[in-house]
């Protein structure tokens, strides 16, 4: 694992930096194999950055999008993550429908639409049972309680080593989240963190110890390429 870690000046640099590593990422990607296979992540921060891809020119035709966790509720709900990338980015950029894969809410078991997902990123990777797919990038965010993707503290899926989806659990509430064994064979994953709110979090995540059942994001040790750009309001106490 090679981790990286730059502290820029604000949210909006933060945004630009990782603008510049997925679009360079994905160019070198596509280069390589043909494809760019990107995982995003939810919740605010990402936002802006998606609305940046909005305007960005990108071989999109190359472009594969999944998401690496979701909220369990329909694709039209104000809180879902596949909504919030659509309009921000992706009903705006020539991405072929098929080449976007939301993880599914629809049959009203978490349980199901986890198999579901797991059977669908197989067929995308084209890998058996035996195999794990590898992402080219997985954006990650953090939670101000150390989450990330929807591994929330001390729930079961910290613990799931075989699975490539589970169910995450937020204060009872499902999640469909992809799991930290999958997310750690990307070849780069990049952890998006701005403001003062997400300090302790930082802290606890990068410190040389630590309890990942505490502090989830520690559960994130990819073999490739780790990134955490943060904002100066994020790594104070680092
Ligand atoms: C989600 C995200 C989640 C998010 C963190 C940070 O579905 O909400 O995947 O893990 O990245 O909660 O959220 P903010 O970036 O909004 O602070």
């Amino acid at each position: 694992m090679s981790v990286h870690q730059s502290v820029v000046a604000d949210f909006a640099a933060v945004v630009a930096a990782a603008r510049s590593l997925v679009l360079e990422t994905a160019s070198q990607a596509i280069a390589e194999r043909g494809t760019f296979r990107l995982a995003l992540s939810g919740g605010s921060t990402p936002k802006a950055l998606y609305e940046q891809f909005a305007d960005s020119a990108a071989d999109w035709a190359h472009w594969q999008i999944f998401w690496g966790d979701e909220r369990y509720v329909p694709n039209d709900h104000p809180d879902s993550n596949e909504r919030m990338a659509r309009q921000a980015w992706l009903n705006r950029v020539p991405i072929p429908a098929e080449q976007i894969h939301p993880l599914p809410t629809q049959s009203a078991d978490p349980w199901q639409d986890a198999a579901i997902a797991e059977a669908d990123l197989r067929r995308a990777f084209q890998v058996s049972e035996e195999d794990w797919p590898v992402f080219d990038l997985i954006l990650l965010g953090l939670g101000d309680d150390g989450h990330t993707a929807s591994l929330f503290p001390r729930t079961a899926a910290l613990d799931e080593q075989t699975r490539l989806v589970t169910v995450g659990d937020r204060d009872g509430q499902p999640r469909l989240t992809f799991t930290a064994p999958l997310i750690n064979r990307a070849r780069t994953v990049v952890f998006l963190v701005s403001g003062a709110a997400k300090q302790e979090a930082l802290q606890r995540a990068l410190a040389a110890e630590g309890d990942s059942q505490q502090t989830p994001a520690r559960l994130i040790q990819p073999a490739g390429q780790l990134y955490w750009l943060l904002d100066r309001d994020a790594a104070a106490l680092l």
